[in-house]
């Protein structure tokens, strides 16, 4: 999420009273410990009512039960889970199929969501593009669109890249195959597509930018390669939008992430990001270590870490199937939409985005109907929704946005609806 620019950092929160802020001297038995836990954590949102959150917030109980069984298992140690690391590279056979590529040849890993898998595809194209540039002192540039995902921003930052952001337009955050063409230069390391945007759910043009970039390359011999940030819609087109060309069939993509913690319906932990073949991802990723036993190359910035979420993403593609997941998907966008009929109809709000692509509705206001008063009214009725500052140029302006999920209701989308038409009705 942007941080408005001038926002300065909180207060430290104030220690709940009667935490003494250091570790108890005895003990306590499980039972009491864990009560103590839950009543801490009593006043947070309810994760099903959670609207703000992308992450996947219900899970069957036998996902549960096979989470907790590998839970102890450590998903660094290859030496010992040979067969986890196995179930890593399926995972990633399959994902590469679904996203058009050549499921010999594609390659990836398994992150602790899209952010690290963003870091990850980030220096590889900074890496790579050193090695196309030769030394110099150039500064390496990353284009990408307004609405981008502060993890871009953070690799930017870290990483001395400048961030050639395309400013927003009215009615649209996300980047076109015009701006990314125009903003790319002999010292852009490559472009960020995104296939679901986190302000308003909607699809940048994947194959529009592929195309633009290969025409330029073709004018001025500028070679820009895209990485699609796919963390929604990396497990939502492949089974709704069959038609859509945005993944690996294009040549100009040459790598893709997705969360598997969000649409891939996984509990929070797990991301994906993945090459279209060994070739373009930079072998000065790959880090050997041997102190697990024989020798082993990681290629994720984190090592020790659960097993599980892996576990848990193989056996929703075992217990789903392409099937399954479209059905799930399929509901949610449904109920997206009718969501967003149903706020259309108050005729209050201007829509960034309706649900025909992620299953998300973003809406701004007219300037008489306060969005914070009316996320405060329904924090009131249990639902946590975001208000947020959109991007330069229209930071003029705030946007309310509602996640939909596998486990929202029919009658949860009509009792929200009708909340926020009892409220626009008070402020007419
Ligand atoms: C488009 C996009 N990219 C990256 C991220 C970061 O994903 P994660 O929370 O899995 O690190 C998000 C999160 O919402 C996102 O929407």
């Amino acid at each position: 999420m942007p941080v408005p620019s001038g926002a300065k950092e909180g207060p430290s929160r104030p220690r709940p009273s009667g935490s003494p802020g250091r570790i108890p001297r005895h003990g306590m038995d499980p039972a009491a410990a864990a009560a103590a836990v839950r009543h801490r954590l009593r006043d947070d949102a309810e994760p099903a009512r959670n609207l703000a959150t992308f992450l996947t917030t219900s899970f069957e109980p036998e996902a549960e039960r096979l989470h907790n069984a590998y839970l102890n298992r450590n998903l660094a140690d290859r030496e010992q889970y040979p067969a986890v690391d196995e179930l890593v590279q399926e995972c990633v056979r399959i994902l590469g199929e679904l996203w058009r590529g050549d499921h010999t040849r594609v390659v990836g890993s398994a992150t602790t969501g899209s952010s690290e898998a963003a870091l990850l595809a980030g220096l590889s194209l900074l890496h790579r593009w050193e090695e196309r540039a030769g030394s110099g002192v150039r500064r390496p540039n990353l284009v990408m669109g307004a609405g981008v995902h502060a993890c871009w921003r953070n690799f930017c930052r870290h990483w001395g890249v400048e961030p050639r952001v395309a400013p927003a337009r009215p009615g649209c955050i996300g980047l076109d195959g015009a701006a990314a063409a125009e903003l790319s230069d002999e010292s852009t390391i490559g472009v960020v597509a995104v296939l679901g945007g986190t302000l308003d759910g909607r699809y940048e043009p994947v194959l529009e930018i592929a195309t633009e970039l290969d025409r330029a390359a073709a004018q001025s011999g500028i070679d820009v390669p895209v990485h699609v940030d796919a963390a929604g819609g990396g497990f939502i087109a492949p089974f709704l939008d069959p038609e859509l060309e945005w993944g690996f069939d294009l040549p100009r993509v040459v790598s893709i992430n997705a969360s598997g913690h969000k649409y891939g319906q996984v509990p929070p932990g797990l991301g994906w990001v993945l090459w279209r073949d060994r070739d373009h991802r930079s072998r000065r990723l790959g880090f050997p270590v041997n102190y697990l036993g024989s020798n082993h190359t990681y290629h994720e910035f984190s090592f020790s870490r659960s097993a599980a979420p892996v576990v848990l993403q193989y056996y929703n593609f075992l217990r789903y199937g392409f099937a399954g997941y479209r059905r799930i998907h399929a509901r949610s966008r449904y109920l997206a939409q009718d969501l967003a009929e149903r706020l259309r109809a108050t005729g209050r709000f201007r829509f960034l985005g309706d649900g025909r692509d992620l299953p998300v509705v973003a809406v701004t206001a007219e300037p008489d109907l306060k969005l914070s008063q009316l996320a405060r009214q329904l924090g009131e009725c249990g639902w946590a929704v975001p208000v947020y500052q959109l991007p330069p140029d229209l930071d003029e302006l705030t946007a309310m946005r509602v996640v939909v999920r596998s486990d929202l209701h029919p009658a949860d989308v009509s009792s929200f609806a009708a909340a926020v038409d009892q409220f626009t009705r008070s402020t007419k």
